[in-house]
């Protein structure tokens, strides 16, 4: 052969390899209103960043005939990138490719890639979009899945691991985005369920829609499972994007951080009247944050899910932290058994890459009934506390209003570590709001009393003045400072900048036992 038909004959299987399943199945594609593989990675990296690995690939198996059916690239496109100048590693679904069934080889075309994110500590993002296992090669392509979800397990806490759903996802294979650190989910496309609506309705009889059993809404606000709900694969893309900008390469590496500049101007200059004095009178902590971060810096993560608890990405003068806070204006903040899921998630996710805590308190305690009892609160309010317990990047609390009972010990206190505890002036805290333990401590006074109304009142003056106050937990030296809310950020800056060299550990064991 000729050098000029070696040539070509590159040429010719790239071009092969590009069309993917050819041009009726990518337009069945565009008119489902998804992207293809390839056209997701263009908007996902930086412009011409893309080199492609393994784009000769194909599937070994002969059943049914398949080995007629050979398309380079075995339906998942996959290589490197840069995202704002730094590397990635990424895989991409290809629909049109075997409706992105995962066979043996395109597992391992994936394994391939997570193997050198992990080798070489970059984040690897997965664009799924997938009928699951390749039913044509049985068992093959189950180990293949298998082989998936190890290196899931083995990369967790090492590199950041992000997943956005963008078509079909089911069966055994969710598990490989719930192994990683963010689900992304578009509306309409994309769905996630281990059986789908027609297995349920034999088993349960339920009659349900996969929108409803597994769509992006379904995850995002009733499961849990999803962190992101996008309008449309490239706005899903582009937040990938931002969520990147908040997180550093692996666990070695330090949060990432960009020119500093001030909150937004309104909201800060709002902070100081923004608590309500009347303890029941509800605000929203979104307020709080967006006075203090850096301005347009806020990005929030599972939204839709438990919207008691708000966390969140930021900027703190130019730095990454993960915020957490309670949210007076869903159920007063109370700390439920979804709340703890989703704080405890974002803070173990924080401290395994280095990215520093900022905690807004409002919290009356955690809520109470037979459903959250039953359903194991104590639990799961556990790993929120565990989570808080053994992060060891530096943590710091800013006390708004409320902080009664068990939920002050869980919200960062400064018993379990915190760096730099402070309270506002308007900071209440106290083992739990002043109605309830007057009734309590006071039932016989209250009882016994000429006028019982009046005597309560009186009596909830006089703990008001004992306990509904910052100022106990200052002579303790439990909280470090009292200080104004438009003094704060200034506070936390300059706090952070000592915290930058912090080091910290936890006793050397095989690994933790978080209750599960
Ligand atoms: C092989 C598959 C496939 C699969 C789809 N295709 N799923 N090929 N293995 N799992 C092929 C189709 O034959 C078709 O090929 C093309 O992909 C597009 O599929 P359509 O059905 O035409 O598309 P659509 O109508 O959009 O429906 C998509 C779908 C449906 C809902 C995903 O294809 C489907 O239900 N597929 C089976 C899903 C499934 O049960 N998977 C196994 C799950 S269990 P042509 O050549 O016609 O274009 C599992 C276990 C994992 O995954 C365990 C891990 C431990």
């Amino acid at each position: 052969m000729e050098r000029k038909e070696k040539n070509q004959q590159l040429f010719k299987l790239r071009e092969l390899s590009q069309e993917g399943g050819g041009k009726e199945r990518i337009e069945k594609q565009h008119d489902k209103g998804k992207l293809t593989a390839r056209e997701r990675i263009n908007i996902l990296v930086d412009r011409d960043s893309f080199v492609e690995i393994d784009a000769f690939v194909t599937h070994r198996s002969t059943a049914f005939g398949l080995e007629k059916q050979k398309i380079p690239g075995d339906g998942v496109v996959t290589g490197f990138a840069k995202i704002e100048g730094r590397p990635i590693y990424l895989f991409s679904q290809d629909f049109t490719v075997f409706g992105g069934a995962l066979s043996e080889t395109h597992a391992q075309k994936i394994c391939k890639v997570m193997d050198l994110a992990l080798k070489n500590g970059v984040p690897v993002i997965g664009l799924k979009d997938s009928g699951g296992a390749r039913i044509q090669e049985g068992v093959d392509s189950l180990g293949g899945y298998a082989e998936v979800f190890y290196r899931n397990s083995m990369a967790s806490g090492v590199v950041p691991q992000i997943s956005a759903i963008m078509g079909p996802c089911a069966g055994g294979a969710v598990y490989s985005p719930a192994l990683t650190d963010f689900i992304y989910m578009v509306k309409n496309s994309s769905y996630m369920f281990v059986t789908g609506p027609n297995v349920v309705k034999t088993v349960t009889h339920e009659e349900v829609t996969s929108e409803e059993l597994g769509g992006a809404m379904t995850h995002s606000s009733k499961s849990g499972v999803a962190h992101f709900t996008m309008e449309n694969d490239a706005v899903c893309l582009k937040s990938i994007r931002k969520l990147l900008s908040y997180l550093p390469q692996n666990c070695e590496e330090k949060a990432p951080s960009v020119k500093s500049i001030g909150p937004d101007k309104t909201k800060a200059e709002a902070l100081d009247k923004l608590v309500p004095m009347q303890a029941n009178k509800p605000y929203d902590i979104k307020d709080v944050i967006l006075g203090i971060m850096d301005q347009d810096s806020f990005y929030e993560v599972h939204e839709n899910y438990a919207d008691n608890l708000v966390v969140g990405f930021a900027r703190l003068d130019g730095r990454s932290v993960g915020i957490v806070a309670n949210q007076p204006l869903s159920l007063a903040g109370v700390l439920d058994i979804d709340a703890s899921l989703k704080g405890a998630r974002f803070v173990r996710f924080c401290d395994a890459f280095n990215i520093p805590l900022i905690v807004f308190e409002d919290v009356p305690g955690f809520l109470p009934g037979t459903d959250q009892e039953w359903g194991g609160i104590i639990k799961h309010g556990a790993k929120l506390l565990y989570a808080f317990c053994e992060a060891t990047v530096p943590k710091m609390t800013i006390i708004t209003r409320k902080a009664y009972g068990g939920a002050y010990v869980v919200m960062n206190s400064k018993h379990i570590r915190a760096d730099y505890n402070i309270a506002w002036p308007t900071a209440e805290i106290a083992v739990m709001g002043t109605k309830g333990a007057v009734e309590i401590i006071f039932r016989k006074e209250i009882e016994n009393a000429e006028n019982s109304e009046e005597k309560q009142k009186e009596l909830e003056d006089s703990f008001n003045d004992e306990f509904a106050h910052p100022y106990k937990a200052a002579e303790r030296g439990f909280i470090d400072d009292v200080v104004l809310p438009s003094e704060t950020r200034e506070r936390l800056i300059r706090a952070f900048e000592l915290c930058q060299n912090k080091v910290d550990h936890v006793p050397k064991r095989k690994h933790d036992n978080l209750p599960l």
